[in-house]
């Protein structure tokens, strides 16, 4: 017999959310996390990321649908008793209250006694490295070091779930990517679950175990940041991560691993078919830069060869850029990495570019 198994800690069944009774902004979410699972919401402003957050969380009621934790479904629980820690963007801390103050303050809430309340207090500043700032007030530190505190405040009462919301999109690069780094770490050496939104491809692709791609109320893909790159399932998500070259055509024969497509200049090519299903389909054939090459003597069998004209030739120290026209298509790019010996095109060349027809996607025309 085997044993059955744990069920998951975190699960959206069938949600829906409609703010006026007509819209929904969420259409049908199905989601479900293991415990420890870093997962982020990505998608662009608009897609319903911060509507499932507030419904997570208890300040929004789903309009149809469970979610549940650890099992139970908390529909009907208030946001202090779901045992959930929140950083948000503009969840200020309160500016009248010292750091420690601030920190007390969800401990005081849920009854703690005073004695442990400092000792955690202590704990949770010297955790995100502000353990000198407990007598500051929040006006008296820097952005970075308000995000961190709030970022204590939010653990430090120990939760098992924590919801962050573009926490890190006030603070300038470099220190958002400290803190990336800062929040991973602490994800791992804590074990906790922890749900992350944000509009940033980078920072979803880096910090997450999984990533869930929403666009207009639907999660278009839910994968881990390698599969997401490399497989994306639909011209949504093949668009929104990393950069992307489409052709336009239409299926002109399809198997269960190989469609040939017509482009709309009338050449014909491979490409492996993702979602697309029949003859006479419009379609996206999808294909990443760095995939394309420009000697076609040193690819592999089974390469494909089309005509290209360089339109133009950037260097971009590491690597270079190299724009193309391809197929009536004046936005191809092209990207090869900077070795001895690469040769510099010159805008007007006409040369054959080829890829793999495994690396060119048949996708939905949108
Ligand atoms: N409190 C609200 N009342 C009415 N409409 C809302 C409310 N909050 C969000 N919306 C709408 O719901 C949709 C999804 O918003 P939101 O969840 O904030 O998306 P995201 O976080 O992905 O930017 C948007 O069209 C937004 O205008
Ligand atoms: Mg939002």
């Amino acid at each position: 017999m085997t044993e059955p198994a744990d069920p998951p800690f975190v699960e959206f069944d069938r949600v829906q959310k409609s703010y006026d009774g007509e819209t929904l902004v969420v259409k049908d979410l199905n989601l479900q996390m293991p415990k420890g699972e870093f997962l982020t919401m990505l998608g662009p402003s608009g897609s319903g990321k911060t509507t499932c957050l507030m419904m997570l969380a208890g300040f929004e009621t789903a309009t149809h649908g469970d979610i549940r934790l650890d099992g139970k479904p908390i529909n009907n629980i208030p946001p202090h008793k779901r045992g959930i820690g929140m950083v948000f963007q503009n969840y200020a801390l309160f500016p009248h209250m010292t750091v420690a103050e601030n920190l007390a303050f969800p401990l005081e809430v849920r009854g703690e006694a005073k004695t442990d309340r400092e000792a955690r207090v202590h704990t949770a500043l010297e955790m995100v490295q502000m353990g000198d700032f407990g007598a500051r007030r929040p006006a008296q530190l820097s952005g970075g070091q308000r995000q961190r505190v709030a970022l204590a405040r939010a653990l430090v009462f120990e939760p098992e779930l924590v919801l962050m919301d573009e926490p890190l999109g006030a603070l300038d690069k470099q220190l958002r990517e400290h803190m990336q780094f800062e929040i991973k770490h602490l994800h791992e050496k804590l074990g906790i679950t922890v749900v992350y939104v944000t509009h940033d491809q980078t920072e979803a692709l880096t910090m997450s175990d999984r990533v869930a791609v929403f666009n207009d109320g639907v999660i278009q893909q839910l994968a881990p940041p390698d599969e997401l790159y490399e497989r994306p399932q639909n011209s949504f998500v093949a668009g929104f991560i990393g950069e992307n070259n489409r052709l336009e055509g239409k299926i002109e024969g399809i198997e269960a691993d190989k469609a040939v497509v017509r482009l709309k200049t009338g050449e014909l090519i491979d490409a492996t078919p993702v979602n697309v299903t029949s003859v006479g389909q419009e379609t996206l054939v999808s294909i990443r830069p760095e995939r394309v090459e420009f000697k076609p003597e040193n690819f592999d069998e089974g390469a494909h060869t089309i005509e290209a004209e360089v339109l133009e030739f950037i260097y971009m120290g590491d690597s270079f850029r190299t724009r193309l026209r391809v197929a009536g298509h004046d936005d191809f790019v092209m990207k090869s990495r900077n070795m001895l010996g690469q040769e510099r095109l010159q805008p007007g060349r006409k040369l054959p570019i080829s890829w793999h027809p495994q690396d060119a996607r048949a996708l939905d025309a949108m």
